[in-house]
């Protein structure tokens, strides 16, 4: 009998050896006369494990891990073919391991478990049900279901997808455009890159389907360049999918029209702000553009335009498949449904975790991340990417939901959390956030060009105690003029992670003056 081995085919595994280690498994194979089948699949997002090689075993998948291709022999003498749990890698069930058990994916139902381009086998996971929900549907009804679920946009703001596919709906017929932001410049992010290399047909889906909702006939996926595997994944599942005739001119037999073009982004992090993302996708310079107007009514070169990121058009397949109820259900006040979380820094356990919103910052850290890699105490960490507050360990009982995070100044955004142990200095970390801005800002207004500089040299003045009361006031004065006057919420949101930074850790800023220490 055949024996089927996964072993992930995401950059995060093939970064540590994945690609060596299938490869030792199917020399171990031929020269031991083995039958096996070799299945890249995505990450099942459990990096201090990867590889993860499993198993198929009539119990279900078995894992092992981390696996290096040298441990392939004494794995085939533990009887890895069988699933055989006498081995040091081995990790029983992979749907028993406590980090996976205890998640609730829906977005990432697929994503680790199938080959990220066997479209042939994709109904049997689900693939296509929302799609084919969709094509029954008018795009009236279809925005409708989305409001309805309460789906908010996943790449920061957290704006309800259905208020902006309908102002698109609304617009009047002629081109329209959808478009996927998968910029993912964030720090701690990487869920939107999991989702293209581990299950592209659930974000083509979406984006079919937000096509249909708005009439709009093309779709563009704007990707960092930093993502070769999942543009490379993305154009081979977009191809995959007009063959088959889920894209182009008749979808699903239907007669109706979604033709998709994959680009590959500038690599600056504005270019991950929407407008900017539109300008780069025009071939031009990504420069922020004033609002109004807004996307939804002019966008992409001029058009009717939905931006919405990854996750969340990676999330309209279930929607549909399932019914809003069904994603209603999850999730706490106006934050339904689940929410990609991203575990990084100094964390024991990183990786993915999807979880319905409510879950606490303490349990994704504690619980679900097994505390710091460091084994020394948490201090803090950064939730939302480089533009978000920091938080201490007096705010890890915070529930995860969008207005509970506003009313604590700190904000989700994309999901990423970064952790940082005792030894972390949180003045250095208010500089960085001035210098990011400083290296990331468009140009295109004062606040945020000149303020990031001026603000990076006030805190190196803190650093070195020059003045310390009167440059921290000046750094609060400088934080609120660009959060006020900043065209975009890179300036504009620049002042959070600094100014938490000063009031979480104010022992950080209150430098020993160098005069008086010589
Ligand atoms: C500086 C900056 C960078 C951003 N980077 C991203 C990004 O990488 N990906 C993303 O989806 N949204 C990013 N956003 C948010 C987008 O402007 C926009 O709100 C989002 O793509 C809308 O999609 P959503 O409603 O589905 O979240 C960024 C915003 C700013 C201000
Ligand atoms: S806030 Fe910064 S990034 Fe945004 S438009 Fe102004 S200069 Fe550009």
């Amino acid at each position: 009998m055949t024996a089927v081995l996964y072993v992930p085919r995401d950059s995060a595994a093939r970064s540590v050896g994945a690609d060596a280690v299938a490869q030792a498994i199917a020399d171990e194979a031929a020269a031991r006369g083995a039958d096996v089948k070799i299945v890249r699949n995505g990450s099942r997002g459990m990096f201090w494990l990867e590889p993860l090689v499993e198993v198929e075993t009539a119990a279900g998948r078995v894992a092992y891990g981390p696996v290096a291709a040298e441990d392939v022999p004494s794995l085939f003498d533990a009887g890895l073919l069988a699933g055989d749990g006498h081995h040091a890698l081995a990790l029983g069930l992979t749907e028993e391991i406590p980090f996976l058990k205890h998640q609730e994916r829906l977005t990432f139902a697929r994503v680790g478990v199938i080959d990220p381009l066997d479209l042939a086998s994709l109904s049997a996971w689900g693939g296509l049900d929302g799609l084919k929900a969709a094509l029954e549907m008018d795009g009236a009804a279809i925005c409708a279901a989305i409001a309805e679920s309460g789906l908010r946009g996943r790449g920061g703001a957290g704006f309800p997808a259905g208020i902006k596919w309908k102002t698109v709906h609304d617009q009047p017929t002629g081109q329209k455009y959808i478009c996927c932001n998968a910029d993912e410049g964030d720090s701690g992010t990487f869920a939107d890159r999991m989702i293209m290399e581990g299950d592209p047909f659930t974000l083509i889906e979406g984006m079919a389907i937000a096509g249909l909702a708005v009439g709009a006939e093309d779709g563009y996926i704007y990707i960092r360049s930093e993502y070769p595997d999942a543009i490379a994944t993305m154009r081979a599942a977009a191809e995959l999918m007009e063959q088959a005739g889920w894209l182009g001119a008749d979808i699903g037999g239907s007669g109706k029209t979604f033709r998709l073009h994959v680009r590959r982004g500038a690599g600056a992090y504005i270019c991950g702000e929407e407008s900017s993302m539109l300008e780069s996708l025009e071939g031009k310079r990504g420069t922020v553009r004033a609002k109004p107007p807004i996307p939804a009514i002019h966008g992409l070169f001029g058009k009717p335009t939905v931006v919405n990121n990854v996750l969340t058009l990676a999330t309209v397949p279930v929607i549909l498949a399932k019914g809003a109820d069904y994603y209603k259900g999850f999730g706490m006040g106006r934050s339904r449904g689940t929410k990609p979380f991203q575990l990084a820094g100094n964390i024991r356990h990183g990786g993915l975790v999807e979880k319905a919103f409510g879950v606490t910052l303490r349990q994704l850290i504690e619980e679900f991340g097994g505390g710091t890699a460091s084994g020394r105490p948490f201090r803090a960490a950064q939730v939302g990417g480089p533009l978000g507050a920091y938080v201490d360990a007096a705010m890890l009982d915070l529930e995860t939901d969008y207005e509970n995070f506003a009313g604590n100044d700190a904000m989700l955004g994309h999901g990423g959390i970064v952790v940082f142990d005792d030894s972390v200095d949180m003045a250095a970390m208010a500089r960085f956030a001035f210098e990011f801005c400083e290296i990331e800002s468009c140009g295109k207004c004062t606040p945020c060009r000149i303020g990031a500089v001026r603000g990076k040299e006030t805190v190196e003045k803190i650093q070195r105690g020059e003045n310390v009361d009167a440059n921290l006031e000046l750094v609060a004065d400088l934080c609120e003029t660009m959060r006020d006057g900043s065209l975009c919420a890179m300036g504009g949101l620049t002042p959070m992670p600094v100014l938490s930074a000063m009031r979480l850790f104010p022992e950080d800023f209150n430098t020993t003056p160098l005069m008086a220490a010589e």
